[in-house]
């Protein structure tokens, strides 16, 4: 795929004079979404990198109600770090159909009534995987096969010196195991089963989870958005 990232815009430029390469700015400190995001970038010969001294940076307060309200907000106030430059954050989570959507936006502190005595809305400290799968795994514990319906959604947002640009959401649906299976991935990706290729996204290679995941739709949409933009 011909495109580089100029400063703001991907270009795809098959006739166009070299641009100067230029990497995609995620906003992460989540080793799994950086994966991810490495895996989606690969695949469409595209390139990521981190914001700068990302991990000496304030933490941005998560207490939107929605995945686009998180996403925008922490795209905004870390654009705001390096000037100029398009930043894309991710807010995404499991929504579970018998949990009335649960666990959300509180899919990364889940388990906070478990570890913290707290509400996951209480509280901005991630709880461990394990701990937030044990939670859904015991609230589900009577539902039957066939109602274990849910799905991953993630939201991206493009924001440049604390505006957002546009934003992006991809979905996947699947149905949540009574038990984990898989060692790859993060988070819920052991009891996230996915049909359409028999595997749970823990089963699944860098590339198949850039092919059918919710991180991987978003962030097709955000390329495509990237050539259009700056072709128009
Ligand atoms: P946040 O977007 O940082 O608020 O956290 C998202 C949380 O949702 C993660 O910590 C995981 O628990 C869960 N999550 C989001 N995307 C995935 C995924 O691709 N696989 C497994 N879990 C995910």
């Amino acid at each position: 795929m011909g495109f580089s990232v100029a400063g703001e815009m991907m270009v795809e430029c098959s006739n166009a004079v070299e641009l100067e390469m230029r990497k995609i700015l995620i906003a992460t400190s989540n080793a799994g979404k950086l994966r991810d995001f490495a895996g989606a970038a690969l695949r469409h010969g595209a390139e990521i990198a981190g914001i700068p001294d990302f991990s000496s940076l304030p933490a941005v307060v998560e207490d939107g109600l929605t995945f686009e309200e998180n996403a925008c907000k922490k795209a905004e106030e870390y654009s705001r770090y390096v000037p100029g430059e398009m930043v894309v954050a991710d807010d995404s989570g499991l929504e579970v159909d018998a949990l009335d959507g649960a666990p959300g936006v509180h899919s990364a502190r889940y388990a906070a009534p478990d570890l913290q005595n707290k509400e996951p809305h209480e509280t901005q400290a991630n709880t461990d995987d394990d701990a937030n799968n044990a939670r859904v795994l015991r609230e589900l514990r009577n539902v039957p096969a066939g109602q274990r319906t849910g799905r991953f959604v993630c939201v991206l947002a493009a924001a440049r010196d604390g505006k957002t640009l546009a934003t992006f959401k991809g979905t996947a649906e699947g149905i949540i195991l009574d038990a984990p299976r898989g060692t790859n991935g993060f988070g819920y990706d052991p009891l996230f089963y996915f049909p359409q290729i028999k595997k749970t996204f823990a089963e699944l290679s860098a590339e198949e989870k850039s092919r059918y995941s919710h991180r991987g739709a978003a962030f097709r949409q955000f390329l495509d958005w990237c050539m259009d933009t700056a072709c128009n």
